[in-house]
């Protein structure tokens, strides 16, 4: 029986690597997760996705999975993970775990027995194809290129033939029409859900089902070479259907799918409730707002009405039909108070806060990455070898091989890195923010540490974890600003975002200045005399008809009852 208790759910995203090391070995752990729970649930949360915990040769810092059934030991045991899922639901928080299912670990072994034996069934797990001889070069079988920069294809071994990997090379793409395949994470996603397991994030799902035949893709305008092959193909319906029959649907589970540049239709009908395929997807288009064309890097001054175009699209389009999620960062982005054009240093408090509260005020369910509800930054990298992601020495590597120099270089990867996300929680100005007891991190703690931590902020007069406390509040009790329907007002305005929620007969009014200027702002008639229900700045000042909007001021107001 599927309770929905998704509808007004509240998610925390934790990156275990970087949480809370509780046993000073540098990296995070499931008992350092433990000893913050109650800090996750004052919050406000009730639930928790879990970036990979599975075995990993971490390529790609556990979305290569080399066991989709036993826990990394780095992170603890299994009986740990076990007491992980107990800690979490005798605190009234469900458990979401992340699950990689378009490619697996090349440490897998059914990659390494598909390797080692042609003749082996786990051949045809994977997707392998003959090159192509141009005279005496072999060449791929086709000129796909990988999301992490390069060819889409790895030569195995001295033989003609390549497997395929849409991301790094050490992440071989599985074969969703091999039954056999589809099976198998039809078994492995019941197995954690027997253990307790509330819901699924899947990685990047929108790639499982590919295109066939392969061919060489020449489309110029296409955002990567040979997506028109692996973006929704054709039987990704299919296989949502199949394993909400074989699995989702038989406990009261939660999905959110991580989409790779849906188109519009294919995005509404994986969440159409009648569709039986996944309850929610993530849409990150507001997230490129300040970049050009998707390409996270290469920075552009913000656009704040492509941030509002693509914040409010999916609430509109899944609104009635389906479910929404509400998305400021997560383990592949910067952080967001260091990005749209923000003043950071003078304004972190006010802009995180008004970040909050007009991006989650809105249809669908927040997702909370881990640290942004105290406001943290981006980290100061100082140079390549302190970024510890693959892919940020992938595109650096590009772009200095195309002649570009390397100062440049750095300088973008330094606003789009997703190591920015990465470093460890600083919980307090104690040694390595105490992440752990002193022992070198995994990856380098952010140098503001001393200034900016967890304790600071929750002893801080303007916290702001204070604020997301009383924001969460309303997001999970309030019906309009859960059930409401979102309507957008000021559309064309550059500098101020304002919408309202309706359910029922009940209204509100959602305004948050995203400049660091002054700005005057008229309210709409009917909210004029309504009471404010939150706001990030004291007091609220009048000039007119309308209000004097301070620097990343944000505001709730609630219409009064006649
Ligand atoms: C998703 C993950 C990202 C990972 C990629 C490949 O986008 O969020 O971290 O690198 O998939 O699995």
């Amino acid at each position: 029986m599927k309770t929905e208790w998704f509808k007004n759910a509240v998610v925390y995203q934790v990156y275990p690597f970087s949480f809370r090391d509780s046993n000073n070995d540098g990296w995070g752990d499931i008992e350092g997760i433990i000893s913050k729970l109650d800090y996750i649930k004052d919050l406000g949360a009730t639930a928790i996705w879990f970036s990979p915990l599975y075995k990993s040769p971490d390529y790609d810092y556990g979305y290569d999975i080399a066991d989709y059934k036993a826990i990394d030991e780095k992170f603890g045991t299994m009986q740990d993970f076990e007491r992980l899922v107990d800690e979490c639901h005798s605190r009234d928080l469900k458990v979401i775990m992340d699950m990689v299912m378009n490619h697996s670990s090349i440490e897998h072994p059914w990659f390494k027995e598909a390797i080692a034996n042609p003749e082996s069934p786990y051949r045809d797990y994977y997707i392998i194809r003959k090159g192509r001889w141009k005279k005496d070069k072999l060449l791929p079988p086709t000129n796909w290129i990988s999301s992490f920069t390069g060819t889409a294809w790895e030569r195995i071994g001295e033989t003609d033939e390549f497997y395929l990997h849409l991301f790094c090379r050490e992440q071989a793409d599985l074969n969703w029409e091999n039954p056999e395949v589809r099976r198998e994470f039809v078994e492995i996603l019941n197995y954690w859900m027997d253990k307790g397991v509330d819901g699924f994030r899947f990685d990047v799902f929108n790639m499982i089902s590919k295109v066939y035949p392969f061919a060489d893709d020449f489309d110029k305008k296409a955002f990567q070479r040979g997506g028109r092959f692996f973006i929704d193909g054709p039987r990704m319906h299919e296989f949502l259907k199949e394993l909400n029959e074989k699995a989702l649907s038989r406990y009261d589970s939660y999905t959110v799918g991580e989409s790779y540049h849906p188109s519009r239709e294919a995005a509404l009908a994986y969440v159409r409730k009648s569709n039986k395929e996944l309850d929610t997807i993530f849409d990150f288009n507001h997230l490129d707002a300040d970049n050009i064309d998707g390409k996270k890097f290469f920075w552009k001054p913000f656009d704040l009405l492509q941030f509002k175009k693509g914040l409010f699209e999916p609430q509109a389009s899944t609104y009635g039909c389906g479910w929404n999620t509400l998305v400021l960062e997560n383990h592949d982005t910067p952080r967001s108070v260091s990005r749209f054009s923000i003043d950071t240093r003078h304004y972190r408090y006010e802009a995180a806060t008004m970040l909050a509260t007009v991006t989650y005020m809105g249809f669908g369910i927040p997702f909370i990455y881990m640290g942004q509800e105290v406001g943290l930054t981006n980290c100061q990298f100082d140079s390549m070898d302190e970024l510890k992601d693959p892919v940020s020495h992938f595109v650096y590597d590009l772009m200095t091989g195309y002649g570009m120099p390397k100062k440049l270089a750095f300088s973008f990867l330094k606003y789009g890195a997703r190591d920015h996300n990465r470093v460890p929680i600083a919980w307090d100005d104690s040694v390595n923010g105490g992440f752990n007891e002193g022992h070198e991190t995994w990856q380098k703690v952010n140098p503001n540490h001393k200034e900016i931590n967890v304790a600071a902020d929750l002893s801080s007069e303007k916290s702001i974890y204070r604020y997301y406390q009383q924001l969460l509040k309303i997001k999970r009790t309030d019906e309009a600003a859960i059930y409401g329907e979102t309507v957008e007002y000021d559309h064309a305005n550059r500098k101020v975002i304002a919408y309202s929620r309706q359910y029922n007969r009940r209204r509100l009014f959602v305004v948050g200045n995203f400049s660091k200027s002054t700005v005057r702002y008229e309210l709409p008639v009917w909210v004029r005399d309504a009471d404010i229900l939150l706001d990030n700045y004291p007091g609220l000042e009048w000039k007119g008809s309308g209000v004097v909007l301070k620097p990343y001021q944000a505001l709730i107001f609630e219409e009064k009852q006649v």
